[in-house]
């Protein structure tokens, strides 16, 4: 695979983020109960831009990652793979950098995910083990 890039979002970037969300997450909160408008999902693109990263191949914006670093621990907060790029190891490639990062670091890994979602089985293969489910939703801590 080609190299991912990873650049630190900045605030014109929101109206990517929150389309972005439109295409990928939407769909899965929605699956779970929740309809988020449009300014929903634009607050929670918003929120935390400085923990937020573009990806991209070559000359495609492909997705993002947020990772909120704290004391101790590191949590995945968002990841979301355009549609036409998903299933092609991208989203593995990134959490593994990440796992890494954190390892080096010596702090936690963690995240959250809806039970119903497919990303469940991703982040088990990587290693990340359920700490606690509740409200339908997944916590995990990397054990990798
Ligand atoms: C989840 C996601 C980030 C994974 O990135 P990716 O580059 O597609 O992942 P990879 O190609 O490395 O791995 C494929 C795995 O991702 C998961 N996946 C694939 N398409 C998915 C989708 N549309 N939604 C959720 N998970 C998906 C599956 O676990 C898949 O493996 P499996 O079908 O063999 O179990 C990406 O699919 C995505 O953006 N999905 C929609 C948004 C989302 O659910 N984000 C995670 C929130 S916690």
């Amino acid at each position: 695979m080609q190299q991912i890039k990873v650049l630190g979002a900045r605030p014109h970037d929101v109206d990517y983020l929150t389309q972005l969300r439109l295409r990928t997450i939407h769909q899965h909160i929605r699956n779970a109960g929740t309809d988020l408008s449009y300014e929903e999902h634009e607050l929670r693109a918003r929120t935390r831009l400085e923990c937020c990263s573009i990806l991209s191949l070559g000359d495609r914006t492909v997705g993002m990652i947020k990772v909120v670093r704290a004391a101790g621990s590191w949590t995945i907060e968002q990841l979301q793979i355009e549609p036409e790029f998903q299933g092609r190891g991208i989203g593995t490639a990134v959490v593994r950098q990440i796992q890494r990062e954190a390892r080096a670091s010596g702090v936690k890994l963690l995240l959250g995910v809806l039970k119903a979602n497919p990303a469940l089985r991703l982040y088990k293969r990587l290693g990340f083990e359920v700490l606690v489910e509740a409200n339908g939703i997944v916590e995990m801590q990397s054990a990798a």
